[in-house]
């Protein structure tokens, strides 16, 4: 048992400008949402682009083109827009300026996906919009927020008709730039098979594959501390770190998603995608410059140092769960298997914990334990870097028992923040009487709040602009995407193959089940439990 850790009052005293390349600048663009009238555009989507045109991050000019099932006209698409920015949690309320000057740009054009007049349609509307603009003026960007199913039909019929042919190159003008949503493939076969598609039609540059993590602040500050600091960095091996803990928590169920939540589950779901980026960023090498290449170069690097899982491996390194019905905070919810839409019999996981080792040279031997469920005890995503024993403890064999090891905490989300622990003695005359040495430790802590207030932007407010900027260093490459599908193929195929004879469950509201303890038990270690912000 160690003592719980007392926080100590460690604040930045000063906010530095921060130094980096001259402003950019958008060029002028048309952005054509195709499902425009679904969940994800009106809940993430236009928030994010009110957001934009609030605070000016928008190209000029900039035009938005919806494009839907539903059969809208201009002025009842713009009045949907309005009622979900209105009801957006995202944003504090409506500007009626902004959103007077803003509704002006937008559009929506009505259509089946798999009809080529649709493509027609769009492309009408485009040379009306777009007429007052030089022809090299004319850039769009195509975002496919809609299901997995409709991806090859959509990106077929946008380059077949024209609208946005293979680029030559990224300096092409006028450019145009294809947005795709997760999830990219349902496995590695199909992950290939999407890219070999969309390599076909488009060029790499053309290509950004959102995984809405890389656009969160502090998961790009994982590089900044990484290689803006040079003091952690030559302890970040497997000389000092003894184990990496990746987390990321929900409280939420599967909500209305029970559908596709069924097929995916939560390694497709989180671990693909958002834990394979965190373990890819905090386990990189540094790249030798930010641009998009050397940076997604070095995590692809990462992710093919994974070692592979053989069928044998994967019951003791590997541990899935569902929740049953439980309590997050004072609301009763039901279990995963009572959730509308979910088979009553389903095997499909809402947790997963697993360990992994990365076979390189300055990982070798380090285990790095990834977690992630739903309905869980909070909401916290973390990367926690624990740091070996010192090699000799001469305080007393009561105070070895109080150690804890120096953790440095990368926090994610909520409280964002970074924090380290570390021992300090106890005040008092305690040593002279018992001849013990009393250690507490405690946590040097760094909230962002602090530093820089309510500044965080979306996610997807950070992402657009990067598209619009033609940047693709948060997106996800081809050979990433298919990197990290080889992660997790192996865990799947052997789960598909083994369903289990009974499917381990956690209570609502838990850390997860018991099983998962065990499974970094075997390391000599046990899983943090986050405190609440
Ligand atoms: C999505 C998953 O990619 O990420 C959801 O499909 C999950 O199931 C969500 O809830 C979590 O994102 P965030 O930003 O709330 O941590």
């Amino acid at each position: 048992m160690t003592a719980p850790l007392t926080h100590v009052a460690a604040r930045p005293s000063q906010v530095l400008r921060s130094i980096g390349p001259e402003r950019r600048i958008a060029e002028p663009c048309t952005m054509i949402v195709l499902g425009a009238s679904g969940d994800l555009s009106r809940r993430k989507l236009m928030p994010a682009l009110y957001q934009m045109a609030k605070d000016g991050l928008l190209p000029e000019p900039f035009q938005l083109l919806g494009v839907g099932r539903d059969a809208y006209d201009d002025d009842a698409f713009r009045k949907l827009m309005r009622a979900e920015l209105e009801k957006s949690d995202e944003l504090d309320g409506v500007d009626d300026a902004v959103w007077e000057r803003m509704s002006r740009q937008v559009h929506y054009v009505s259509g089946d996906f798999s009809q080529a007049d649709t493509y027609k349609a769009i492309g009408e509307r485009l040379a009306t919009i777009e007429q007052d603009r030089p022809a090299d003026a004319r850039n769009r960007l195509f975002y496919l927020a809609v299901p997995p199913s409709v991806f090859e039909a959509i990106v077929r019929h946008l380059s077949e008709s024209g609208l946005a042919p293979k680029a030559a190159g990224a300096e092409e003008r006028p450019w145009r730039r294809v947005v795709i949503e997760k999830p990219f493939g349902h496995d590695l076969a199909t992950a290939r098979e999407l890219n070999g598609l969309v390599l076909e039609l488009f060029n790499e540059c053309q290509l950004f594959r959102i995984d809405h993590y890389l656009g969160k602040e502090t998961v790009q500050s994982i590089l900044v501390f990484r290689f803006a600091n040079a003091i952690f960095e030559p302890l970040w091996n497997r000389q000092s770190i003894s184990h990496v803990q990746i987390t990321v928590a929900e409280t939420v169920g599967v909500e209305q998603r029970g559908g596709y939540y069924e097929e995916a589950g939560v390694v497709r779901d989180m671990f693909q995608n958002h834990l394979m980026q965190l373990l890819a960023l905090t386990g990189m090498e540094p790249p030798v410059t930010m641009s998009a290449d050397a940076v997604r170069d070095e995590k692809v690097k990462v992710l093919r140092s994974v070692r592979w899982m053989g069928p044998s491996e994967v019951d003791s390194a590997v541990v899935r769960a569902q929740y049953r019905a439980g309590r997050i905070g004072t609301e009763d919810v039901r279990g995963y298997r009572q959730e509308p839409m979910i088979a009553p019999d389903s095997v499909t996981p809402t947790y997963a914990a697993m360990r992994l080792y990365l076979d390189n040279w300055r990982w070798k031997g380090v285990p790095f334990f990834l977690r992630s469920g739903k309905r869980m005890a909070e909401r916290v995503s973390e990367v926690a870097v624990q740091f070996r024993d010192p090699p000799h403890l001469m305080f007393g064999h009561e105070t070895r028992k109080l150690l804890a090891p120096n953790t440095l905490v990368m926090r994610i989300q909520p409280d964002e923040g970074i924090s380290l622990s570390f021992q300090v003695k106890t005040p008092g005359a305690a040593y002279q009487l018992a001849k013990q040495m009393e250690v507490a430790p405690v946590a040097m802590d760094f909230a962002y709040r602090d530093a820089f207030g309510d500044v965080n932007p979306p996610a997807y407010e950070t992402l657009l602009l990067d598209v619009m900027l033609g940047d693709a260093t948060l997106f996800t490459r081809s050979d990433e995407v298919e990197a990290a599908w080889k992660v997790v193929d192996p865990i799947l195929d052997y789960w598909a193959a083994h369903p289990p004879a009974r499917m381990d469950t956690y209570e609502a509201g838990t850390w997860g089940p018991a099983s998962a303890n065990q499974l970094i038990a075997q390391n000599g270690f046990s899983w943090r439990e986050p405190e609440p912000a």
